[in-house]
């Protein structure tokens, strides 16, 4: 029997506990899952694809079937490309279904043969997103538990430089200064 890969389209700017939820659930019960993040010209990112990819690769490395990819254009003629047969995407609360209905039967008309696959996230993650994530630690709030530790390192380097230049500075742990 051939492989059942699914894709996992996204911006991913920044990955959040949400996605990370979703990503274990989807290597459960596929094949193998393709994290794709969007190369999107038209929205300015926070981060840039080259460190959404960097960090979505260290997260996900554990996962012996997910691999992560980029790409731009139709998200069903990269699902093609890929051999993907089904395209995942999470819906968290009543508000994300309109929009994900509409995409995912825009999809349909595009590609019929590509299913999409709807998972929740755990319901400690229904609220969160990476809108939400970015806009509350530009504002100086906490986003414990809401994104990995690394990405909330990265966060704030992001946010104010001079963190990562004081974390540079430091004197490595056991080593004599
Ligand atoms: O995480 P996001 O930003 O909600 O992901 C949206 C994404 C990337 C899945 C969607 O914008 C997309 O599929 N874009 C690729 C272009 C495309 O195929 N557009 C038609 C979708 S119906």
């Amino acid at each position: 029997m051939s492989k059942v890969i699914a894709i996992y389209p996204g911006s991913f700017d920044p990955p959040t506990n949400g996605h990370l939820d979703l990503i274990e659930r989807g290597s459960h019960i596929f094949d193998e899952l393709v994290v794709a993040i969007l190369r999107n010209a038209e929205k300015v990112p926070l981060f840039s694809v080259a460190e959404r990819y960097r960090m979505l690769e260290e997260l996900t490395g554990h996962f012996a079937n997910v691999r992560v990819d980029t790409f731009d254009g139709l998200t069903v003629e990269y699902a093609t490309r890929v051999k993907a047969k089904a395209v995942l995407r999470g819906i968290r609360a009543i508000s994300d279904y309109e929009y994900e209905l509409q995409m995912a039967l825009m999809n349909r008309k595009l590609q019929p043969h590509l299913e999409t696959v709807f998972m929740m996230p755990a319901e400690q993650y229904s609220y969160l997103s990476s809108r939400l994530v970015r806009e509350v630690a530009q504002l100086g709030g906490s986003i414990k538990d809401l994104v990995p530790e690394m990405v909330e390192r990265r966060l704030k380097e992001k946010l104010d430089p001079a963190v990562k230049l004081k974390d540079a500075r430091k004197p490595k742990a056991g080593k004599r200064v």
